[in-house]
Formats: C-alpha cells, sequence, structure tokens
C-alpha cells in the first residue's frame, strides 16, 4: 500500500452512522480520485456497501480470529477479503485481543492478501508485534485517543521509538501513528518522526468541516 497514508477510523460515532457515514466515504473518494493517499476504515455495517460502491482502500475496524462456520455473529479475514476490502485492523485499543489471535490473523490476513494494521499501546508493544510482520504497526496511546491534543506534540518519543524499535526488528513493517491528530502540521510532525501515516477518527468524523480538515490533513503529504 502507498505511503506516507491517512487511515480514517470511522469508529461508531453518530457522525459516521447510516447516511453521515455515507456522506464521509463519499467525501474521502473525492480525495482520493484527485491523488491523496487515504484509506477509510467504516463501520461494520456498511463494509460491504462501502466496498461495493468506492475505489478507495476500505479497512474493516475489526476481524475475529475464528473458524469460518458456525461461528454466530463474528466477521472473518476471509469474509472482509471477499467483499473486496483492502485490508484490516487488528488489536484497535476499543477492542483488544489476545496476542496470539494478533499472531493467527496477521498470517491469516497475509496469506489472504488483506493489508493488517496492528494498533499498539506503546514503543515496547510496537516491536513486540512487528515481529509477526504485518504491514503497518500503528501506536496509539490510549489515554490521547478521542483528545484534543495529537500524540506527536504530548508524546512525540512514543513514535519515534515504535519507528526506532519496530525497523530494527523487521524493516518491512511501516509505522503509522494516532490519537489526537487534527492538522497538517500534527501529520507533518508524524512523517518528521519516520511515521509512515497516521490512523486518526475523531478529528476528521467529528470535524465540522470535514472538507477544510481533510484538505489540510492530506495537504501535509
Ligand atoms: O483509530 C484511531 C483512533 O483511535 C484515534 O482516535 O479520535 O484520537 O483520532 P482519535
Amino acid at each position: 500500500m502507498e505511503t506516507p497514508v491517512i487511515i480514517i477510523n470511522m469508529k461508531t460515532y453518530h457522525e459516521s452512522t447510516g447516511g453521515n457515514g455515507l456522506a464521509l466515504a463519499e467525501l474521502c473518494q473525492e480525495f482520493f480520485d484527485s491523488g491523496s493517499p487515504i484509506a477509510i476504515a467504516p463501520q461494520q455495517c456498511d463494509l460491504a456497501l462501502f466496498a461495493h460502491k468506492f475505489s478507495l482502500p476500505i479497512f474493516s475496524q475489526h476481524v475475529d480470529n475464528v473458524r469460518q462456520g458456525g461461528t454466530t455473529g463474528r466477521m472473518t479475514p476471509e469474509a472482509v477479503k471477499s467483499i473486496g476490502c483492502a485490508g484490516t485492523l487488528i488489536n484497535h485499543s476499543e477492542f483488544r485481543i489476545t496476542s496470539d489471535d494478533v499472531k493467527a490473523l496477521v498470517a491469516r490476513c497475509r496469506e489472504l492478501g488483506l493489508v493488517s494494521c496492528v494498533c499498539t499501546k506503546d514503543a515496547a508493544e510496537s516491536r513486540a508485534y512487528a515481529a509477526f510482520r504485518p504491514d503497518f504497526v500503528a501506536v496509539e496511546p490510549p489515554e490521547l485517543i478521542g483528545g484534543d491534543i495529537s500524540v506527536t506534540t504530548a508524546n512525540p518519543g512514543i513514535v519515534s521509538d515504535s519507528v526506532r524499535m519496530v525497523k530494527s526488528a523487521e524493516p518491512s513493517v511501516k509505522v503509522l501513528c494516532g490519537a489526537g491528530v487534527k492538522t497538517g502540521g500534527d501529520v507533518a510532525k508524524a512523517i518528521e518522526l519516520g511515521a509512515d501515516g497516521v490512523l486518526l477518527a475523531s478529528g476528521v468524523v467529528k470535524a465540522k468541516d470535514r472538507k477544510a480538515v481533510l484538505t489540510d490533513l492530506l495537504g501535509s503529504i
């Protein structure tokens, strides 16, 4: 996947539900069409519709490490791949799973050709999960998620340490950072710290003027 990249995690906000989510995806598609490196992780219930309707890369917010078959209510990597998604988040701070499941899911994604993005809470976890060779590790300090101060300002060391530790463990693994990212300046700082892009949510999803925010964010890469 092309980097640097900005991945918008739509979470389950009211502002990304139903028609609100569709409008945001349409806007992101416009930026993608004009050459911006953007991907989205819509709400799980919207995945198939959006993957059918849009050409920008679409990520699932989560996949379950369960077998296909008698596993009611779960979402398998195979199903996500089959509807045309590009990849998936794994182990998001708001949906933690075990290390064994992270390892198994990264391997399953690799076999399927799904881009894997494993979320981590700190640099040590970034290094540990880089060993599973996901496509991306995304470091997001939980206490800064959804807040107003960007990780790149509040804790730049967690980004640079993750980059250094991941690259020394598995040079092919790309590093994203997230939590509180809201401006083009935050994105520029992330890249200056060695990141390959950002994973963000509220800064775009809850913005009054999403187009202006996306223009600012994407203008810096
Ligand atoms: O997955 C991105 C996320 O956890 C960061 O959220 O709202 O701080 O950009 P936010």
